[in-house]
């Protein structure tokens, strides 16, 4: 019997191709990867599955209502992981339109699509879809000293991006509540491995330090994150998505909570130690305080309590042990780096794309 299908919208980014690599790898999905390849897809990131018979790719915009159609009635999925999005909130407050459109119109196409599809579905099939909207704990804001973010805390999205995912995190909600579709929704804390644009704070400072170049430390470097390895990430999905019950909302998290600056400290020191400076200077001299971003928010914490009670998921990787091999991927991975640099990463499609794999 063929391998049954999954579609993965924002698969050719930081997340989804670490998704997309491990279902393809430890799955027996099919995978159709929908992304519309903006400026954080890269395929190259997919290069070791890209012959995988059980791997496709669309460049497909999901704000495009008519290629949807045509994907699910190619395709006949049986169920959505849906991780694209505009992500970076710098961008957003320099120009929220796209996350406005893809984020909350593209979001609405999407449910849209799959409804349609998902009503078309015989009994076993219908029941057994599952939509799964993969969201942030940004929604929820910024917390003060004390507390953690769980599933019922009140949203108070304080960015442009974390307003758009607000919004798509209750269309989504709308839609299970409104016409039934089954919907899973999950809201994990910052992510942080390799193949990550270097827009976020890690791969930057890496990429910064490896350079000689300033480390911009936004206000003081006092921010809260709660920091995840991609692929805890990734499990935590595939997880969710496999035994999660439809309606249910997951926060995942790895209660790994670092202010801004300890995270580059300790790149500085593990940089220090895995690739020394010419002239034998510590990284540490090239920290530099910048202005604070706008509406900064303080403090991100996640309680995960839920996901590993009622889904038995825990984290694999401690920040230390994640954050040392993140560092040593990257100092291994010049190519890749180079070539998002370079902006030779947008080509790659043209160089190293079978004909098969353009559904
Ligand atoms: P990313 O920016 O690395 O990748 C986003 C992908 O979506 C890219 O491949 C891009 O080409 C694609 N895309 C953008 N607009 C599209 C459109 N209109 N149609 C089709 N494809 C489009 O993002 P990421 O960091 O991998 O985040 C993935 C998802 O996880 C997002 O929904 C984000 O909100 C969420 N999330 C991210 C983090 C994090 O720390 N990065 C944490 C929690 C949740
Ligand atoms: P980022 O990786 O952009 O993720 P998010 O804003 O979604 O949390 O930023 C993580 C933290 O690092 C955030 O508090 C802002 C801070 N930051 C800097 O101090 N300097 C930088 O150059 C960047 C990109 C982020």
């Amino acid at each position: 019997m063929s391998a049954a299908t999954l579609f993965v919208t924002g698969g050719a980014g930081f997340i989804g191709s670490a998704l997309v690599r491990m279902l393809i790898a430890e799955s027996g999905w099919r995978i159709v990867n929908i992304d519309k390849l903006t400026y954080a897809g890269n395929l190259e990131s997919l290069s070791q599955v890209t012959s995988n018979p059980r791997y496709l790719f669309s460049q497909t915009d999901i704000c495009d209502r008519d290629a949807l159609d045509r994907l699910f009635a190619e395709h006949l999925p049986s169920g959505v992981i849906h991780l694209a999005a505009e992500s970076h909130v710098d961008r957003s407050i320099h120009g929220p339109a796209d996350f406005i459109e893809t984020n909350i119109v593209g979001t609405y196409t999407l449910l849209e699509a799959t409804r349609a599809y998902w009503m078309s579905l015989a009994t076993d099939r219908k029941s057994a879809f599952r939509f799964h909207h993969v969201s942030t704990d940004e929604v929820y804001g910024s917390l003060g000293a004390e507390g953690l973010f769980t599933e019922t805390t009140s949203y108070s999205p304080n960015s442009p991006y974390s307003a758009s995912k607000a919004a798509s995190d209750h269309l989504v909600r709308a839609w299970q509540h409104t016409y039934g579709l089954p919907v899973l929704v999950t809201n994990c804390s910052n992510n942080y491995g390799p193949y990550q644009f270097p827009e976020k704070l890690i791969p930057l400072m890496i990429l910064n330090a490896l350079r000689g170049k300033a480390l911009p430390i936004y206000g003081k470097g006092d921010n809260v994150r709660d920091w995840l390895h991609v692929d805890d990430h990734v499990r935590a999905l595939w997880r969710v998505f496999e035994k999660g019950l439809p309606g249910e909302t997951y926060n995942i998290g790895g209660h790994n909570e670092k202010t801004n600056l300890e995270v580059v400290d300790t790149l500085c020191a593990l940089l220090d130690e895995l690739r020394p400076r010419g002239d034998g200077r510590p990284y540490q001299e090239l920290q530099s305080f910048v202005a604070d971003r706008p509406g900064h928010d303080r403090r991100y914490a996640i309680d995960a309590t839920k996901i590993e009670r009622e889904l038995g998921w825990v984290p694999r990787e401690s920040f230390e042990s994640g954050l040392r091999k993140t560092v040593g991927w990257y100092l291994a991975n010049a190519d890749w780096i180079e070539h998002v640099v370079s902006g030779e990463y947008r080509n790659w499609v043209k160089q190293n794309y079978s004909d098969r794999n353009a559904a």
